[in-house]
């Protein structure tokens, strides 16, 4: 979704900020632009497109200043092109706004603002921002307290970032549920809404937090609210290396982040499993097993793939901690009236602990009384600040849109909380125990699933030519199904679906032809035996069958056309294994029809409007 970054120093901001802003391409974006304060003039460059469109504009020629701004837009009001692309201006041109988020109440401010006498350029909601600021900014105000008094006048979420001539060595920023950090550096200070962006200069970052004000100078910055008060504010260091976000000899961020899961799973389990115990150690909940012994039940939200990794927490909770627990799109969730109260835990999964619908389910849930707890790969993000606890995945950076590694870590995490309340509620400490072994075991199983990498590209074939998919499975693998039609459509633009195998009787068997991919996910579990059956079904049509089995299944390699195999696991984590040759052939799939594996069309890594 939409990236800022803004840079005031010493050195010539428009190479910086525009280098900066590349980092932030993996989020999604479809228009990108930046603006130079240079000589007492805003130079503003614009484009639809890509980075690198705006750069073979600039031809080289860069404006020259030491305060810049640049943005990746990902439209919401107002199409793609180059007057809808941010930086946005006031009449004079005196002004330049970049904006995350949408502000909701842009029509009536922009019928009023017309009225009075402003010129709009744009379809946007941003342009009302630059107008606004443009009203408030007199003689003797400050820049600060002229965008602090618009924003007192919009309603919506935003992430913005302002320049002015007239005092052309500030930028001000300030966010209400978009996410933005001050970068720190010597002399020179840095606004960006993600850390990717400024992690070559500076490691040290202030969060802001909603409703506060960034003023940055090459002399310093201060944060303050709303009314200008002085708010102090801690410094986070970010870890990750700066190698973590590059591709590292690979092709693309996704095949990296495919490859890298065992290292991740391991992450993600160090330090926190209790071998002797059968048990593990999550010291980040925040909550005392008398607390986690009051909760009667589970409430998960998300969305997307972190939606799917909640499914299956769903089975494991409710099989191995027998507390009851249901899942809800965060998107349904924050809009209905839900039952939660001081004995729900509300779990909140996110990649990125961006999502606008999951922090805000997350914070509806807590003003009715719940607990919450998050499980979130980025260090620092917003959810993962608000939540009363969590457990921090260690996935490192996804830069790849379609989420592969936070997946299978989400799915490890979830292991771990169930482990930890089972052993509360229900589980002896050898059934603890057998499950701390089958979590130590992953690892070098994911590395097992990824050495047949190319067996899953071999099958590229069977899609040749395909327009749809379907995938199937049943139990912990029925959300696994659906993360593979996920990663199909997303990279390659296949019509795919995922269904419970058994369902597929209601409805979807009417497609299946000899044409018609059926991928199969089908290791040996509790409900192996009736997958067979659904094979079966699907053979007797002539589907095309690809399934993924435990390693030594004779049965279904009597069947399916394609077999892939896995290693053998207890059941709640299969899905970590099965999920990867799924991954992998999305991937080569995509690669092969020459799609942009690492931006899909349209789609955005963390999607920070509701
Ligand atoms: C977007 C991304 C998905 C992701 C979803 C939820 O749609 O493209 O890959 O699963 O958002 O994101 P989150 O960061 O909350 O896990």
């Amino acid at each position: 979704m939409c990236g800022i970054v803004g840079y005031v120093g010493r050195r010539e901001a428009a190479a910086l900020v525009l280098e900066a802003l590349k980092r932030l391409e993996y989020r999604g974006y479809d228009s990108a632009g930046l603006a130079v304060n240079s000589g007492g003039r805003l130079l503003v460059e614009k484009t639809a497109g890509k980075i690198s469109a705006l750069e073979t504009r600039l031809d080289g020629r860069l404006p020259k200043g030491h305060v810049a701004l640049a943005h990746t837009r990902w439209a919401t009001h107002g199409v793609p092109n180059e007057i809808n692309a941010h930086p946005h201006t006031d009449c004079g041109g005196t002004i330049a706004v970049v904006h995350n988020g949408i502000i909701e109440n842009w029509a009536p401010l922009r019928a009023a603002l017309v009225k009075r006498g402003h010129k709009f350029r744009s379809e946007t909601d941003t342009e009302v921002l630059a107008h606004l600021i443009e009203e408030a900014y007199g003689p003797a105000v400050p820049l600060e307290t002229a965008v602090a008094w618009a924003l007192k006048r919009v309603e919506g979420t935003y992430g913005i970032s302002v320049l002015s001539t007239r005092e052309p060595e500030k930028i001000v920023a300030a966010r209400h549920g978009s996410p933005l950090l001050v970068g720190l550096g010597d002399g020179e200070y840095f606004i960006a809404s993600d850390a990717s962006a400024v992690l070559q200069h500076t490691r040290s970052v202030v969060y802001l937090d909603d409703d506060e004000i960034a003023v940055l100078s090459p002399d310093g910055y201060r944060v303050t609210d709303l009314e200008t008060g002085r708010i102090e504010k801690p410094v986070s260091r970010v870890d990750w290396d700066l190698s973590s976000v590059e591709k590292g000899g690979f092709r693309h961020f996704m095949l990296k982040e495919i490859m890298e899961q065992p290292e991740s799973i391991r992450n993600a389990l160090r330090g926190r499993l209790l071998e002797d115990e059968g048990n593990a150690k999550l010291g980040g909940l925040n909550l005392t097993d008398e607390e986690l012994l009051s909760f009667n039940r589970v409430v998960l939200t998300a969305c997307g793939t972190s939606w799917h990794s909640a499914l299956i927490g769903e089975y494991m909770l409710e099989e191995l901690a027998r507390i009851p627990t249901e899942v809800e799109y965060a998107s349904e969730f924050r809009y209905r009236n839900p039952i939660v109260d001081e004995h729900t835990l509300v779990i909140g999964i996110s990649q990125s602990g961006e999502t606008a619908d999951t922090l805000s389910a997350l914070r509806e849930a807590k003003r009715r009384g719940a607990r919450t707890i998050g499980i979130v790969n980025v260090v620092g993000s917003t959810i993962a600040r608000e939540v009363d606890g969590g457990i921090y995945i260690h996935a490192g950076p996804e830069i790849g849109v379609a989420s592969t590694k936070a997946f299978s870590c989400q799915v490890v995490a979830l292991g771990l909380l169930t482990l930890h309340l089972g052993r509360l509620r229900s589980l002896s400490v050898l059934q603890g125990r057998e499950v701390v072994r089958a979590l130590n075991r992953l690892p070098e199983q994911a590395l097992d699933v990824l050495a047949r990498a190319s067996e899953v590209e071999k099958l590229v074939s069977v899609f040749e030519g395909t327009s749809n998919a379907l995938y199937l499975g049943r139990g912990y693998n029925f959300p696994v199904a659906l993360e593979g039609a996920l990663k199909l459509k997303e990279i390659s633009y296949i019509h795919a679906e995922g269904y419970p195998a058994a369902e597929m009787k209601h409805g979807p068997i009417a497609l299946i032809d000899d044409s018609m991919p059926v991928v199969f996910i089908a290791p040996r579990d509790a409900v192996y035996q009736k997958i067979v059956s659904n094979i079966q079904e699907v053979k007797a049509r002539r589907g095309r069958v690809i399934a993924v089995v435990t390693e030594g299944d004779d049965q279904i390699a009597g069947l399916a056309d394609h077999l892939i195999t896995i290693p053998e696991t207890i059941d709640p984590f299969t899905p970590v294994l099965s999920v990867i040759p799924l991954q992998l052939l999305a991937y080569y799939i995509a690669v092969h029809r020459g799609k942009n594996v690492d931006q899909p069309r349209n789609l955005a890594k963390s999607v920070t409007v509701e």
